[in-house]
């Protein structure tokens, strides 16, 4: 059976906080991030349809092979709910994903939406798999009509991962998501029906905390850390987004699911050192009622 990383707790959160109040040293720093992004079981994934793009310019074959090794992460982690009938992906972009999934699941169905009209119908157009679709939706009034047995997105920017959680908490769904462009994060409530964070009633309390330095600072650094680089302000750029990701993980786990903050792509590089652009490398997994009993 998979176990929950006990750090992804409300006493975790305040033990976080507790190591970056004090003085800390970067290698305290490494470990801590390390400790609360955990393996999540998976099999080896090879991906296809995008070796075409290895000769392109120096920066958009690393782009490339950077989104390769993350499409391989999270088909390894929705092996773990296989056998499943139904993905619903949100913010699909240019398929990519759901094509390596709709041919690595044949008897499956993979659905996707996305906001961007223009996209949507050339995906379909050129769409030969017919248990792959698309659909133009904006996901923030979205509702599937069927319940999936998995919601899937990829990066999904800003309070989009916090739709993308009410969807697959209103239909009881497994969840995979990979949040990104916290820049775009919300830090007040300025119409209603926008989210804010914290939502859950584990960090009810906090919303100062919260506005004031976690999404601030998780915010701040976004784009201003020199992406190769490996450096303390990395390190705790991360930490800070994890623990912004701590609130969705526990609203969550209120709503009755196994929580996982699962590494999608290996922390270090092949010569060692440790990669850039981690936040981008794990998705929050949601795995609604693990031992049957609801
Ligand atoms: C950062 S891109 C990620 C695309 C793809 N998942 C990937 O990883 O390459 C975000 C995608 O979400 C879509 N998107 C943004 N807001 C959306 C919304 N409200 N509803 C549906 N899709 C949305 C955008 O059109 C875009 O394709």
């Amino acid at each position: 059976m998979l176990n929950e990383n006990p750090i992804i707790s409300k006493q975790g959160f305040k033990y976080i906080l507790s190591v970056l109040d004090s003085r800390y040293y970067k290698n305290t720093l490494e470990q801590l991030l390390d400790s609360i992004i955990t393996e999540f079981p998976g099999k080896e994934f090879t991906s296809v349809s995008m070796q075409e793009n290895h000769n392109k310019k120096r920066h958009k074959r690393i782009k490339s092979l950077r989104k390769q090794a993350q499409i391989e992460g999270i088909v390894s982690i929705v092996d773990f709910f296989n056998p499943f009938e139904t993905v619903l992906e949100i913010g699909s972009g240019s398929g990519l994903l759901a094509h390596n999934l709709a041919l690595q699941y044949p008897s499956a169905k993979i659905h996707c939406i996305d906001s961007n009209n223009n996209l949507v119908e050339k995906l379909k157009q050129n769409n030969l798999l017919s248990n792959l679709s698309f659909s133009a939706e904006d996901a923030f009034t979205y509702l599937p009509e069927t319940r999936p047995d998995i919601v899937l997105s990829l990066h999904a920017c800003g309070n989009l991962t916090d739709r993308v959680i009410d969807i697959a908490v209103s239909s009881s769904a497994n969840i995979i998501c990979v949040p990104c462009c916290y820049g775009k994060i919300k830090r007040r409530s300025e119409q209603p029906g926008i989210y804010f964070l914290p939502r859950s009633r584990s960090l009810s309390g906090c919303e100062d905390l919260f506005r004031k330095r976690i999404v601030r600072t998780a915010k701040k650094m976004e784009g201003g850390v020199a992406e190769r680089k490996e450096c303390r302000q990395t390190i705790l750029r991360d930490i800070y987004r994890s623990l912004l990701n701590y609130d969705r993980l526990l609203y969550l786990r209120e709503k009755g699911y196994q929580i996982h903050l699962a590494r999608i792509t290996p922390l270090k590089s092949e010569k060692g050192d440790r990669f850039h652009n981690s936040s981008l490398r794990y998705a929050l997994v949601g795995i609604i009622n693990p031992l049957g009993s609801q």
